[in-house]
Parts: C-alpha cells; structure tokens; sequence
C-alpha cells in the first residue's frame, strides 16, 4: 500500500530532519534568494522551507496538498514568522501569475504523472527569468547498490519489486529537460547530489527510523513483517558499525523561466 499524505499519523514523517548546510550553499551556487518571494511547494514537514525562510528569503510561502502535512510544517517552522501555510495542488496552485522568484519542488515529481501540467502551473505562478528548483532522483539514483552509507540501496537488494515500483515511478533527466523545455523554461544546471539524510550514533538509531518508514514512502509497500525482517537484514550487512552516515543520491535541475 502507498503512503497516505492525508494520514494523521504521518503528519511529522518529513518534518523530523534538518537540511545540511550543503544543500542551501550548492542551492546558492545558482540562485539567489535574498529577499526573494519563494514558493516550497510540496513542503512536507517544512524542512526545506524553514532553510529558505533562515537564510535571506523575504518570505516562503509552503504549499501542501495535505492538510496534515501542513500541520506539521508549520509545528516545525514555528518559531519563523516569513512563512505561511497554504493548501494547493501542484498543477493547481491557486496563486496568481508570476507572484514567485523562486519555486522549490523537492521530492515531490515522483509524486506526480502529468508532469507537463505541473510545470505548466510552474511556468504561469513564476516572474519573468524565476528560478523553478527540481530536486528528485532518477532511476540511475535510486539503482545504485546498498553500502554503510547507501542504505536504501538495501531496501531494493532484499526486496527488487521495491526497485520496480521506485523506477516506475521516477522521471529520468531526460523527461525532466524535455518537459522543462517545453514549458518555457531554459535549463542552467543539472546537478547530482550526495544529501545526508541523517548522522545515527548507533545501529539502533537507525532501526527505530527504519520501523517507523520516517520519510520514507517507498517503505509503505512492505508489509510489517517484511519491514521487520528488511531491518534484520540490513543490520546483517552494517555488522558492528559504531555510527551510520546515510546518504542518499538526488537530482537537482535548476532552470530560469524564460
Ligand atoms: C516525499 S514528500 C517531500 C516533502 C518535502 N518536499 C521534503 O523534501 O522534505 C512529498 C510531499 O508532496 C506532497 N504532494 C504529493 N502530491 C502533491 C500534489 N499533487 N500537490 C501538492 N503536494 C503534493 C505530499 O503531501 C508530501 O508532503
């Protein structure tokens, strides 16, 4: 079964990281956000939104399909005041034009078929020359092989109808400039990207995070068992590891509307 957004149960499930330093600087390298007006659109729990809203960005606006997912984003980026919380769907944003500079949509195209749509509304809720910001992996991504800190490469060696459902799923980088192209907007930089997910002192820490499926939709196709013996197995292969550095490989596209 696929994970439910609207569940409140999974309300905190992309709210209990925090972006590396990395990530805002490589984001940098191409995009300037001070006092820029910022769209995080298929926010989760915030985490990326709180990061745009503390490094320069006038104010964010975090848009979710998911009220739950809201609820979360705003407990998590409480304590910031340039960002409000708004109910839109990717391809249906409710925004008027070009009110964006910049638009983030991080891990969410896996999400979504008609992509032409999505960029579509991309296109129409930026300002002339915004920056629309891709983050998602490809299936070149999510094919390589579990290692200490690869994780989820585990997830697909133990159970590959996991790998067929995440490469179904993904957009490759052609798709992506194909589309990007045929929607206005002109590519400035494809780059791939190790992210830390999270540093874990020990084994167990990494256990517990498995067995809850934290922001991890894919782990919402196995079965508790299946899960419980997915863990086994991947403690097997970490053998006395004293602390887990996980990381996961993504594709940034960052492109300007023209
Ligand atoms: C994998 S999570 C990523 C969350 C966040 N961007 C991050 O990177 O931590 C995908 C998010 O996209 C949202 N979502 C999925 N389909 C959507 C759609 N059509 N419109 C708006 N949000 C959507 C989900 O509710 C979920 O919060």
């Amino acid at each position: 079964m696929s994970i439910d957004f609207h569940d409140q149960r999974n309300q905190t499930t992309y709210a209990s990281r925090t972006a590396e330093e990395k990530w805002m600087q490589t984001i940098q390298q191409f995009v300037d956000i001070q006092g820029k007006q910022v769209l995080d659109l298929g926010c989760g729990g915030g985490i990326y939104s709180k990061v745009f809203a503390m490094s320069g960005a006038a104010h964010v606006t975090a848009m979710d399909f998911s009220l739950e997912m809201l609820k979360g984003a705003q407990a998590n980026c409480k304590e910031l005041s340039n960002i409000d919380y708004v109910q839109g769907n990717a391809w249906d944003t409710g925004l008027v034009d070009e009110q964006m500079d910049v638009l983030l949509e991080r891990a969410l195209i896996h999400h979504i078929d008609d992509l032409d749509a999505c960029f579509q509304e991309a296109n129409r809720i930026l300002k002339s020359e915004g920056r629309f910001i891709i983050q998602d992996r490809t299936p070149e991504d999510c094919s390589l092989p579990g290692s200490e800190t690869h994780i989820r490469g585990y997830f697909f060696e133990k159970y590959p109808r996991l790998l067929d459902k995440e490469i179904n799923r993904r957009h490759s980088s052609e798709q992506v400039q194909h589309v990007l192209q045929d929607n206005g907007f002109e590519l400035i930089a494809e780059v791939s990207f190790w992210e830390t997910r999270r540093v874990y002192a020990a084994v167990n820490e990494l256990e517990e995070d498995l067995l809850k499926r934290t922001g991890r939709s894919i782990l919402h196709d196995l079965s508790d068992e299946e899960l419980v013996e997915l863990v086994s197995y991947i403690k097997n292969k970490l053998g006395d590891s004293p602390s887990i550095k996980e990381e996961d490989r993504w594709t940034i596209w960052i492109a300007k509307k023209k």
